[in-house]
Formats: structure tokens, C-alpha cells, sequence
């Protein structure tokens, strides 16, 4: 019997309208996570674990993510972090609707250790699978904690990727601007290394640019206020990374460094979210909900200017919390949710894993 025969074998009731309880593993980047989430769409849903192992440490020495480092990792760590989610959630595998594992995007060493993983114990227990893309995980965050109502505008920042989507539901993703070259995060990740300061770098630099002058340095705002045209929400970063290993070649000051480029930062993203809120309401005609997800999201700074915009245009801000921002299983549990109530079967167990896997393709 091959694993689709035994797969196919499974027989699932429709969960349409029902609370699910699903378990989730995450382990696509440098982060083992294992969660159990109880709910039905649109959300709220219900925490009821949500453990989080960071490598930060193992991969500190080398100022960002060696890949076989993590993959490494994620297989001596996962199945502590999943039984101690189960454990703390208090949920038996015999209690589950199913199980969410991240199936792309990201490292294909670490995406394979939790896809299979998954595969496993969803074959062992007779319960469906969901191979879930980590992006509509950060995306649907909103809906976990907030109740979020389709159709929502989504600017999801993290350091793979910086997007503006418009989300209609679960299965429905219109891209309205990427990223060029850098993504945000990264962007951040490398100013943090050109100046000097600690891996991640996102909150290293937002540490410092606290106490520093963000007019201090004049740095480029790559693609501000280009009109709409077609792709009219795009990003680019590289050219305001270079600028800051421009001035970093003399006597530079950090703080007013990492102030003056978090600022640059802001400008971009509120400028580009702007041109999205009039393709978001010409697309959708209904909707004001503005949701930020990915680890980028955590940045304070980022938020306020956010808030202001959102006042300004009309929309509702909704931000998850620093913990559910970064990445974690509870968001793959959570789209677990999603998926589980419109298709009960699940995911075939030949479900391939993928290093790559758009959430939105341009229309
Ligand atoms: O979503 P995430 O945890 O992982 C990816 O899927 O990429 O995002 C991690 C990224 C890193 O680039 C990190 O530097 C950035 O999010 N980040 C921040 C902050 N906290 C995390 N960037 C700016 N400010 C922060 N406070
Ligand atoms: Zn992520």
C-alpha cells in the first residue's frame, strides 16, 4: 500500500461551520514551532499552545541563516516542540481535526523536516493533512486574533518578503506591489551588519535608531511617489542599502545611521501602502481593513507611521502581536482552520515541498 493508497483510505466528515482543533509545525526558516489552535473561520480563534524554539543563537556566528544548520536542528528539536505542545494545549492526537505543516516557501532542508513530519503523524493518527504556505499563515494572522472579515488589504513585511495583497478569502490573493530586489527585513538584516550591530537586525536597529537623528543622513526613497502604473506598488530597497554602506565608510554614527534609514523604511512602505488602498478599494468596492503581518510588523516605529496612514485613508489598522508577528505554529495551525473548513479532506501525503511558492500571482 503506497502512502496516497492509505491516504485515500482516510474517510473525513465536512467541517463546514465547525470548531477545529488543529496542531500546526512551522520549521521553514530558522524557527522550530509547534501550536495547537481551536477555532472556526472568520476567527477569533483559541491559543491553546504555542511553542517557539529559535536557532538565533546557533546561527549568530555567521550573521544569518546557514541552511544546514537548520535543518539539522529542526530534526533533533521538532518532536520535543510538538509533544510539548500537545502537552501544554492538553489535546491528545486521537483530539485533533488535523494537522498543518508548513510546506513552503522557504529553506527546502528545513520546509522537508516538518512536511514530513507532519505526513507522518497525520498518516499514524488517520487525520487530514494541510500543507500550508507559511505566507498565507502570516497573512491570516488577523483573522486568528482579530476576527478579520475578507476582503482585507495585507502588507506583509518580513525577511523573505515584502508585499501589498488584497485578500478576498482564504483562496483568494491579488498581488499588488513586491519587492524589486531586497525584502524589508532583509534590508534591515544587512544595515544592521554593515553598521556594526547584532543578528536579527531588525530590532538592533530599532533599538538604536531610538536614540539617533533620523534627519541626520539624507538616504534615497527608492520608487517614492512613482504614480501607478500597472505594477504601482512595488518596493525597492537595494539602492537605500548601498547608500548605507556609502556612509558607513567613514566615521558614522550609528543610531542616526539606523534612524535615518528606519525612517527612509517608513517612507517607502507608507508611500507604497498608500497607492494599494486605492487599488484595494477600486478592486473590491467594500472592505476597509488594513492588516501588517510578518516579523518586520514588530517594529514600533513601522506601526505608528502605519496607524497614521490608515486614520488618514479611511482604513482600520489591525496588527498581531510582536510574538504572532515573527514567525510561529500557531499561524499555520490557524490557516489549518481556514483550509480544513472548505476542503475536509486535506492534502494528498505525495504533497511536494516547495522552496519557493507565490502566495499571489500579479492579474
Ligand atoms: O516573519 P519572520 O519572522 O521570518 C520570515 O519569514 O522572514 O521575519 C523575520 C524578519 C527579519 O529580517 C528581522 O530582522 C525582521 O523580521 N524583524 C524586524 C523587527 N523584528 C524582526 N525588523 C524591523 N524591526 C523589528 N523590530
Ligand atoms: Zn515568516
Amino acid at each position: 500500500m503506497t502512502l496516497r493508497d492509505a491516504r485515500l483510505g482516510v474517510k473525513h466528515r465536512p467541517m463546514t461551520g465547525k470548531s477545529l482543533t488543529i496542531l500546526g509545525i512551522e520549521t521553514s526558516c530558522d524557527e522550530t514551532a509547534a501550536a495547537v489552535v481551536r477555532g472556526r473561520a472568520p476567527g477569533p480563534g483559541e491559543i491553546l499552545s504555542n511553542i517557539v524554539f529559535s536557532q538565533t543563537e546557533a546561527h549568530a556566528p555567521y550573521g544569518g541563516v546557514v541552511p544546514e544548520i537548520a535543518s539539522r536542528a529542526h530534526l533533533e528539536i521538532l518532536d520535543n516542540i510538538i509533544g510539548r505542545a500537545l502537552d501544554e494545549a492538553r489535546v491528545s492526537m486521537a483530539e485533533l481535526d488535523g494537522i498543518a505543516a508548513t510546506a513552503g516557501p522557504g529553506l527546502i532542508g528545513g520546509v522537508m523536516v516538518g512536511l514530513t513530519t507532519g505526513k507522518a503523524l497525520a498518516l499514524g493518527a488517520g487525520k487530514p493533512l494541510v500543507a500550508v504556505n507559511h505566507l498565507m499563515g502570516h497573512a491570516l494572522t488577523a483573522r486568528l486574533t482579530d476576527g478579520v472579515e475578507f476582503p482585507f488589504l495585507l502588507l506583509l513585511v518580513s525577511g523573505g518578503h515584502c508585499q501589498l495583497v488584497g485578500v478576498g478569502g482564504p483562496d483568494d490573493f491579488r498581488l499588488y506591489g513586491s519587492t524589486i530586489d531586497d525584502a524589508v527585513g532583509e534590508a534591515f538584516d544587512k544595515t544592521a551588519k554593515i553598521l556594526g550591530l547584532p543578528y536579527p537586525g531588525g530590532p538592533a536597529v530599532e533599538e538604536a535608531a531610538k536614540s539617533g537623528n533620523a534627519k541626520a543622513y539624507e538616504l534615497p526613497r527608492p520608487l517614492l511617489n512613482r504614480r501607478e502604473t500597472g505594477n504601482g506598488a512595488d518596493f525597492s530597497f537595494s539602492g537605500l542599502k548601498t547608500a548605507v554602506r556609502q556612509i558607513a565608510q567613514k566615521d558614522v554614527n550609528v543610531p542616526d545611521a539606523s534612524a535615518s534609514f528606519q525612517a527612509a523604511v517608513i517612507d517607502i512602505l507608507c508611500d507604497r501602502s498608500r497607492t494599494a488602498m486605492d487599488m484595494f478599494r477600486r478592486d473590491f468596492r467594500s472592505g476597509n481593513s488594513f492588516v501588517v503581518a510578518g516579523g518586520v510588523a514588530a517594529n514600533q516605529a513601522i506601526g505608528a507611521a502605519l496607524v497614521k496612514l490608515c486614520k488618514a485613508q479611511g482604513f482600520v489598522i489591525h496588527v498581531p502581536p510582536p510574538r504572532l508577528c515573527t514567525d510561529n505554529a500557531a499561524m499555520i495551525a490557524w490557516a489549518g482552520v481556514e483550509r480544513l473548513s472548505h476542503h475536509a479532506g486535506g492534502d494528498a501525503l505525495s504533497t511536494s515541498p516547495r522552496a519557493r511558492w507565490p502566495l499571489a500571482e500579479r492579474k
